[in-house]
């Protein structure tokens, strides 16, 4: 295998060099993935078989919302290290190949749908080169990677395949890309997976250097980190979550008792926020996959709690929907209600799985009259629910509203002034399904103020 290594050495000699790199997929973690190794000075082609979204990136513009995008996308056209395309040729120049296609959840089932991680790895073969190094970072159940290496090797032994799960958050990507909290590298054991280390620190190379931790381990534990992180990070929401459903019953509230377990540095007051629970694009789908994956491999009853943190999740949408009917005494029919926010989380314009969105169409399919406004989601919200109404802004939503719910918490709702709000609305009546506003402020401005979990 050394000599594999010695075949290839000039392609990879200096360290510090610029690594050419193809990304194949420009969704959501591609684009932003190619756009920020082109900022860190590495030579780099996106390739998507969508051309409108290809037009759009290598035009510079972002096809979603994203905060600090567009500085990178136009940067890196403006120096030419940033190309776009959908002609599969352009990835034989690179060294380097990201597979960044999404792992959705298969239609009425559980488990994830590995159709374009397939067909990305059969387009690829043909173009790869000796020595070439496929990277994976789409989000896949366990056992994929030892699937796709095998696959490699038969058609091109000397390349390697490097699993190196992403954990960026959306409104945060560029961010997390460019400085991640970890990296985690999946690799072969002995000279192809050292040699697959130094290339992908080389890639990192800025990382590296700033002490990012590195964690080298074999294919099943890089796959695992991530469906365990996200696994982790949504039993957080739902344990607190469970908490609300406690203190609603007892007279607690649970922001207190947030803050004050979160005191406990083996705790921490991160992702300890409850009100309408989690949504978007990974957290709901990766959880499921992960049960579907484990009943697959026969350990099912490890993770049976994960069905338990679903069921929490969703019931809180529920709730959210019988609170709204408790405040209009009992029924929601005909009642003209506002719903601040439509997006999944603030500083996104994602409406996958939005529980803004879940709970405004529950509302409307009970007879209220919701109008939802959000500050950057109401495109992809009304492609998505074209039967909800919506509203370009705050004022043209709680107009003469009886009821006005926040369920996504941006920044300038957030930041809403009662007073002013109040003029507006027929009722002042505020459910706050995020936890998110001064209670004591909007009481004091009059307003009727619940939330989940909270007196
Ligand atoms: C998540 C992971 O954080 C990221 O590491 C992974 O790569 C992809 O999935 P993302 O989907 O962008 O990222 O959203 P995240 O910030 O994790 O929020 C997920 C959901 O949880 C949102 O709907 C958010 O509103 C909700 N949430 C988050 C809570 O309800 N309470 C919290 O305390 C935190």
């Amino acid at each position: 295998m050394m000599a594999e290594m010695d075949e290839h050495p000039s392609r990879w000699e200096t360290p510090t060099d610029a690594v050419s790199i193809s990304v194949i997929g420009c969704g959501y973690l591609g684009a932003v993935h190619a756009a920020a190794m082109a900022a860190l000075g590495h030579d780099v082609v996106g390739l998507d078989v969508d051309a409108a979204k290809i037009a759009e990136l290598a035009a510079g513009q972002a096809p979603f919302f994203e905060p600090g995008l567009t500085e990178i996308l136009a940067e890196g056209a403006r120096t030419g290290q940033l190309r776009f395309t959908t002609d599969l040729g352009s990835v034989a120049a690179a060294q380097v190949h990201f597979i960044c296609v999404g792992t959705p959840q298969r239609r009425g089932e559980n488990s994830a749908d590995l159709r374009h991680v397939d067909a990305a790895f059969h387009q690829l073969l043909p173009q790869l080169k000796p020595g070439d190094v496929v990277v994976g970072k789409s989000t896949v159940p366990v056992g994929t990677a030892e699937r796709l290496a095998e696959l490699l090797r038969s058609v091109e032994p000397t390349a390697t395949l490097v699993w190196n799960p992403e954990f960026l958050r959306e409104g945060h990507a560029v961010k997390d890309t460019l400085s991640p909290d970890r990296l985690v590298y999946g690799v072969p054991e002995g000279p192809a997976g050292e040699r697959a280390v130094t290339v992908l620190n080389r890639v990192y190379a800025k990382a590296v250097a700033n002490g990012v931790p590195v964690v080298v381990t074999d294919y099943a534990t890089a796959q695992l980190v991530k469906v365990a992180a996200n696994s982790f990070l949504a039993t957080k929401i739902s344990f607190i979550n469970a908490m609300a459903e406690l203190c609603e019953v007892t007279g607690g509230d649970v922001v207190q008792l947030a803050d004050a377990i979160g005191y406990d540095a083996r705790i921490g007051r991160r992702f300890l926020n409850a009100g309408l629970g989690f949504g978007g694009g990974c957290l709901p789908k990766d959880i499921r996959a992960f049960m579907a994956r484990a009943g697959e491999l026969g350990v099912d009853q490890a993770l049976t709690f994960l069905r338990e943190v679903d069921a929490i999740n969703l019931r809180r949408r529920v709730r959210m929907v019988d609170l709204a009917r408790e405040v209009c005494e009992g029924s929601i029919v005909g009642r003209r209600i506002a719903v601040l926010g439509a997006a999944f989380k603030p500083d996104s314009d994602d409406v996958r799985d939005s529980p803004a969105l879940s709970v405004a169409a529950q509302m409307t399919l009970q007879g209220a009259e919701v109008v939802v406004t959000d500050p950057e989601a109401i495109a992809n919200a009304s492609a998505k629910w074209p039967d909800l109404v919506f509203a370009e802004t705050v004022d043209e939503a709680v107009q003469d509203a009886e009821l006005v719910l926040l369920l996504t918490e941006w920044p300038e709702y957030v930041a809403l002034d009662p007073h002013e709000l109040r003029t507006r609305v027929a009722r002042p009546r505020m459910l706050d399904g995020r936890n998110a506003l001064d209670a004591a402020r909007w009481r004091a401005a009059g307003w009727t103020y619940r939330a989940l979990g909270r007196r």
